[in-house]
């Protein structure tokens, strides 16, 4: 496995490109992360004026040490080219990644990353500067995962869209994100979740859940998040200021957590340096080169966290 991308994600904040009043609030807002939307949350007619929302908006900056993303179009649709060029070309400076949506295989990444290259060298932006998270959400994504996860090292992210998934399975619900009635034998997405994670993580990316659409029920939001979170996901989207603050805590581990895989590692550490053994007693628990391995994962999202 390699080492998986640092940049914190816990809250993703979607942002319509092309309403002004959210992106005022969404810079207030204490997310990791937020991509300026020029796809499904923007109406065909107001994609241009989208585009030059999100340069506006990137060039004005505040944004603070989040990572500022946009979400173009998806290939099948006559926009993408030109929502790339305009971006990338209007602030690019100003950016970190692309969301690219829909993405059913790896020839969709490799577009992306050469059309990427060009931009960056025609305008003198650093080779590789801007990353791709790619999303994952629909059956002929999921079947290639792998192949998608591999394409290009400017990858930094698989997202999961769990609407355009649910609609591209043909499941019998209308609620993202909770279990489809009817299915009362286990997590329906189970499979979905760990083929991503899996795709994710043997190529050193990271891996965001996406929405929950309820926004009000903060509490379904945090039982959502926190399957994800227990698997081992980096982040899930947020649609609204009241899942912030949510998906902040349950993506981060518990303090008392925390500071378990802080000792940990001291622990250890000092077994292997000092005392040259590779397994030490830490109270009643046995520690090997494995168990740091654990707590290295949950010290890294804790500092990550700011913990
Ligand atoms: C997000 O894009 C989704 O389809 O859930
Ligand atoms: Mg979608």
């Amino acid at each position: 496995m390699s080492a998986v991308a640092s940049r914190s994600r816990r809250s993703v904040l979607a942002v319509p490109a092309s309403n002004p009043r959210f992106v005022e609030k969404a810079r207030g807002l204490e997310v990791d992360a937020f991509f300026l939307d020029l796809e499904d949350a923007v109406a065909p007619g107001e994609k241009a004026a989208a585009r030059a929302g999100a340069v506006d908006a990137l060039n004005a900056g505040g944004w603070g040490a989040k990572v500022r993303t946009v979400r173009v179009n998806d290939l099948q649709t006559p926009w993408t080219y030109r929502d790339v060029i305009e971006v990338v070309e209007g602030a690019g400076a100003e950016l970190d990644c692309l969301v690219l949506p829909k993405v059913t295989g790896p020839d969709h990444v490799r577009w992306l990353d050469t059309l990427l290259t060009q931009i960056e060298a025609a305008n003198g932006l650093a080779p590789g500067r801007i990353g791709i998270e790619a999303q994952i959400e629909d059956a002929g994504g999921l079947a290639r995962v792998d192949e998608i996860a591999a394409a290009s090292p400017r990858l930094e992210t698989l997202v999961y869209g769990p609407a355009d998934f649910m609609a591209s399975l043909n499941m019998r619900t209308l609620v993202v994100g909770e279990q489809p009635p009817g299915y009362d034998v286990g997590d329906a997405y189970h499979y979905v979740y760990m083929r991503i994670l899996v795709a994710a993580r043997a190529n050193g990316l990271q891996a965001i859940d996406g929405p929950y659409l309820q926004v009000r029920d903060v509490e379904a939001f945090r039982r959502s998040a926190g399957r994800t979170a227990a698997l081992g996901f980096d982040g899930k989207w947020v649609l609204h200021p009241l899942q912030v603050d949510a998906a902040n805590e349950v993506y981060a581990p518990s303090q008392e957590d925390y500071d378990h895989a802080e000792r940990i590692l001291d622990a250890y550490e000092h077994a292997t340096t000092v005392e040259r053994r590779g397994a030490v007693m830490l109270g009643e628990e046995m520690l090997d080169e494995a168990s740091r391995k654990m707590a290295l994962v949950v010290a890294g999202k804790g500092r990550a966290a700011g913990m």
